[in-house]
């Protein structure tokens, strides 16, 4: 029996494929996808076991994915170092060696593929016997200041070799400015910096930390990571990253935080990156390899959802894969 008097049906503009592709709000395309690298000296690539299917790659093998992800569409990186104990310290000494792992990787990608936009995450935790993004103190204490003259020192030595985006994660006070004035003052003015703004003390980032031995080896990173409870304090962060001179800001996690993407998109101008950490991309892979879910079609609908929060750009583990699917 129709319904005699239904003016509005929502289902009409869902009725064809070719009408659902009018009216779709929102695309993804590898373009606005950054692949998120890990890289360790020597000549093996090594699979990393809390990471099934990523890699720390030799240069060469490094290089092997930067042109297949170049081919895929995919024009953006961004490197992680894994460091040999041996060259770890309480002060980060190795993460601003102009001859480190790093800034060797930065000019290889800038020379065999200048067009690839390479970013470097900027903070201390790779290179700090103590795991922590900061310098610790004697009684355990991150010391913010002291951590800003180093995250600079970093950030510079990226940009001499040729990194075009930093990328500050330690969440220190004051960073970015700091690290403004020392790119400007060391005639890197266009270097960008992209900023993790919103970054939250997550259990998301476990993988990860496996992937590069660099957990902390005491305490937790709640005194500089932001508390997962809060919303207005991203929109804070904000504020003083956009007056400090950010180019970019960054969510991260991205999936478990869309609505912290969807708050800072309505009230800053700055795009926005949203970071699938490897926690989001492990919780996706291992439920595929056991069958439970199909890949392709949950890895683009999690992807779709945080670029429909408001995300301009999403850095994934799952870039090769989106830019291949079938779905
Ligand atoms: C380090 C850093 C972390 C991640 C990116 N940069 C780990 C942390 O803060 O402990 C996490 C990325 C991921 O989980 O995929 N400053």
């Amino acid at each position: 029996m129709p319904l005699d008097y239904l003016p509005s049906r929502p289902r009409r503009n869902r009725k064809s494929p070719s009408i659902r592709g009018l009216i779709r709000e929102t695309s993804l395309s590898a373009s606005d996808l950054i692949l998120p690298l890990f890289v360790q000296d020597g000549s093996t690539d090594e699979p990393i076991d809390s990471m099934p299917g990523c890699f720390r790659w030799s240069l060469d093998g490094l290089l092997g994915e930067v042109e297949s992800a170049h081919e895929l569409g995919i024009h953006a990186v961004v490197l992680f170092p894994a460091i040999p104990d041996r060259l770890k310290n309480s002060t980060a000494d190795e993460s601003w060696n102009p001859e480190g792992l790093i800034p060797t990787v930065i000019s290889a990608i800038k020379t065999r593929f200048p067009d690839v936009a390479v970013i470097t995450d900027v903070a201390l935790d790779p290179y700090n016997s103590d795991g922590h993004d900061g310098v610790v103190s004697q009684d355990g204490r991150i010391l913010n200041d002291e951590t800003v003259e180093i995250l600079c020192r970093q950030a510079m030595c990226h940009a001499d070799a040729g990194a075009d985006i930093v990328a500050p994660s330690d969440m220190m006070d004051g960073r970015i400015g700091a690290i403004r004035a020392a790119l400007d003052e060391g005639n890197h003015q266009e270097v960008s910096i992209l900023s993790y703004t919103a970054k939250y003390a997550s259990a998301y980032y476990g993988p990860f930390r496996g992937a590069l031995d660099s957990a902390p080896k005491s305490g937790d990173k709640k005194t500089y990571q932001m508390d997962p409870a809060n919303a207005r304090e991203a929109l804070r962060e904000a504020m003083l990253d956009e007056s400090e001179g950010a180019d970019m800001m960054m969510v991260k996690p991205a999936g478990p935080y869309l609505d912290i993407i969807a708050k800072l998109r309505a009230e800053v101008d700055l795009p926005i990156a949203a970071y699938q950490v490897s926690g989001e991309y492990l919780m996706i892979k291992s439920a595929a390899q056991a069958g439970w879910i199909d890949e392709d079609k949950v890895v683009a609908e999690s992807l779709m959802g945080i670029k429909r929060a408001g995300a301009d750009m999403i850095l994934t583990y799952f870039a090769k894969e989106y830019a291949k699917r079938k779905v």
